[in-house]
Formats: C-alpha cells, sequence, structure tokens
C-alpha cells in the first residue's frame, strides 16, 4: 500500500495477527482498521456480538477517540497506538475491576522501556508520564453483553507526534522522548506481549493485587510520595500528602492526618501542590 509520510507505514495486520494468536497465547484475534471513530466503540460492538476476551482492536487513524471525564483523545494518522483490549474477567469480583487499567498501565510503562528504552511512570491512576508530559492515556469501559459483563481497556500512546501537533502542551511521544524505536508494529507487540501474563496472573489470582500487582504499580507510580491537590467533582478541593495505594487501586492521600482514599471517579483533577 502506498503512503505519503515514511515515517508513518501503516500497520500490518496479518503479521501483527501472526505474531500474537496461535496455540498457548491468550491472545484470540486481532482486528486492524485504516480508519475508524473509536477503538472502544467498535469493540464494545463486537463484544455485544460475543468477541471473546483476548480481542484486541487497533487501527492507523481514530477520528474520535474517547478520552476520560468525556475528554476527547486525538492524535494524527498513524503516529499513534490506538488500540483496546476485550477482557471477561468473570471470576474477579466488582470491588477489584477498578486495577485492569491500573494493570494496562504497567504493561504499556514495561513495554515502552523494553522496546524504545523510555522510562516512563504512571501518574494515578492511568497516565502514562514522562516527567510531567503525557505520553499514553488508559480509558476502561464496561460494557454488558449477552454473556456477561466485559471491560474494553483503551490505550492510546503517542508515537511519532511531532512539537508542533502536540493536542495540548504537555503532551509527548516516543519520538519526542528520544525513543530508539518509533515502529509502532514493534511497540503495540511489546505491550501485548507485557499485558497478557500480567493479566492472566491478577485475573488467576480473583484480582488479588497483593499477589504482584500492586507491587509492580507503586515502583511505577510517580504520585505516590508527592503533595497533590485533588479535586473533587463537587467542585471542592482537598490538598495532602499520595500515600500508599489501597486494595482496590484507591490513592490514599493524607489530609491533615487524615486518609483519604479516592477512586479515579472521585477526582476531576490531580496535581503536584504548588
Ligand atoms: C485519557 O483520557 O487519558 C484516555 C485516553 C484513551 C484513548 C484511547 S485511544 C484507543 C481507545 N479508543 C478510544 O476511543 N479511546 C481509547
Amino acid at each position: 500500500m502506498a503512503y505519503s509520510d515514511l515515517d508513518r507505514p501503516p500497520l500490518d495486520g496479518a503479521a501483527i495477527r501472526h505474531a500474537l494468536v496461535g496455540p498457548g497465547t491468550w491472545w484470540r484475534d486481532v482486528v486492524v482498521t485504516a480508519r475508524t471513530t473509536s477503538t472502544n466503540a467498535d469493540l464494545a460492538a463486537l463484544a455485544h456480538d460475543g468477541a471473546p476476551e483476548g480481542t484486541l482492536v487497533t487501527t492507523d487513524h481514530q477520528t474520535a477517540g474517547r478520552g476520560r471525564l468525556d475528554r476527547r483523545w486525538e492524535s494524527p494518522a498513524a503516529a499513534a497506538i490506538t488500540l483496546s483490549v476485550l477482557v471477561r474477567p468473570d471470576l474477579v469480583p466488582d470491588a477489584r475491576w477498578p486495577w485492569l487499567p491500573l494493570l494496562v498501565g504497567v504493561a504499556v510503562v514495561e513495554a515502552v522501556h523494553e522496546v524504545a528504552g523510555v522510562e516512563a511512570a504512571l501518574k494515578w491512576p492511568n497516565d502514562v508520564v514522562v516527567g510531567d508530559r503525557k505520553l499514553a492515556g488508559i480509558l476502561l469501559e464496561r460494557v454488558q453483553t449477552p454473556t456477561g459483563a466485559a471491560a474494553v481497556i483503551g490505550v492510546g500512546l503517542n508515537v511519532t507526534m511531532r512539537e508542533s501537533e502536540r493536542p495540548v502542551p504537555q503532551a509527548t511521544s516516543l519520538a519526542l522522548e528520544g525513543g530508539r524505536t518509533t515502529d509502532r508494529s514493534v511497540v503495540l507487540r511489546a505491550f501485548a506481549r507485557t499485558f497478557e501474563p500480567l493479566y492472566r496472573a491478577w485475573a488467576g489470582s480473583e484480582g488479588d493485587a497483593s499477589t504482584g500487582l500492586l507491587e509492580s504499580y507503586v515502583r511505577r507510580c510517580s504520585t505516590l510520595g508527592q503533595e497533590v491537590e485533588v479535586s473533587l467533582p463537587a467542585g471542592s478541593r482537598v490538598q495532602g500528602s499520595a500515600v500508599a495505594i489501597d486494595s482496590t487501586g484507591r490513592l490514599v492521600v493524607d489530609v491533615d492526618g487524615h486518609q483519604q482514599a479516592l477512586s479515579a471517579g472521585d477526582i476531576t483533577h490531580l496535581r503536584p501542590r504548588t
């Protein structure tokens, strides 16, 4: 296929499928499109039609990506990895599902370290950052399907985005961080390989993060130890120090000696206190 930007070749769907799907692997199907509105929306529709856990949807050009807190996720054509993964963690109690996007964050951080040499961290709950610049965002959407509850977890990871293309000044990309590869296919496969054992271990322990995920997350979380200011949906703000992550993935903030556990839904904005 001809393409205009030599730095941004299209994904090779057959090669990715061949690398991921096969006997003994967790991945069941890989769907690659040239263009779509939202991979999360596409995968939710497939989930309704019975797609199995382990289905991955990705596209070269996502035109109406959904972000957290009803924001949008924008990236130029073929400049980012925009993918969604379907999981059906039937044995994991609902209270532990909030670990899913955190687990995906760990997989993204490990993958970009391994193949691109970029040292990223997790800003709680699941922004992947380099310093204070955002490299990747993660969006979990729970869907009810005829065969039960499922989760679609979307990842938007900026790969070759240039300075002039940043949607917001704090955005960054593997290219801007000097990553040693900007091959989306290589990074996507590294993510998939890293995600698989993390997810299998977590789901296999019925979502008990104390068996390893909590420690992996804490090691990569740059929010812990910081003085933070948290905006709550009602408009009020709390200030305190981020001291821990609890057993359900909430951020524990020490506010004047009182510990408050905050879930992602409790927070509209989290920033280091100035
Ligand atoms: C955030 O706000 O930080 C989360 C952004 C998540 C964007 C990804 S891109 C692939 C997937 N499909 C979507 O529509 N959104 C997610």
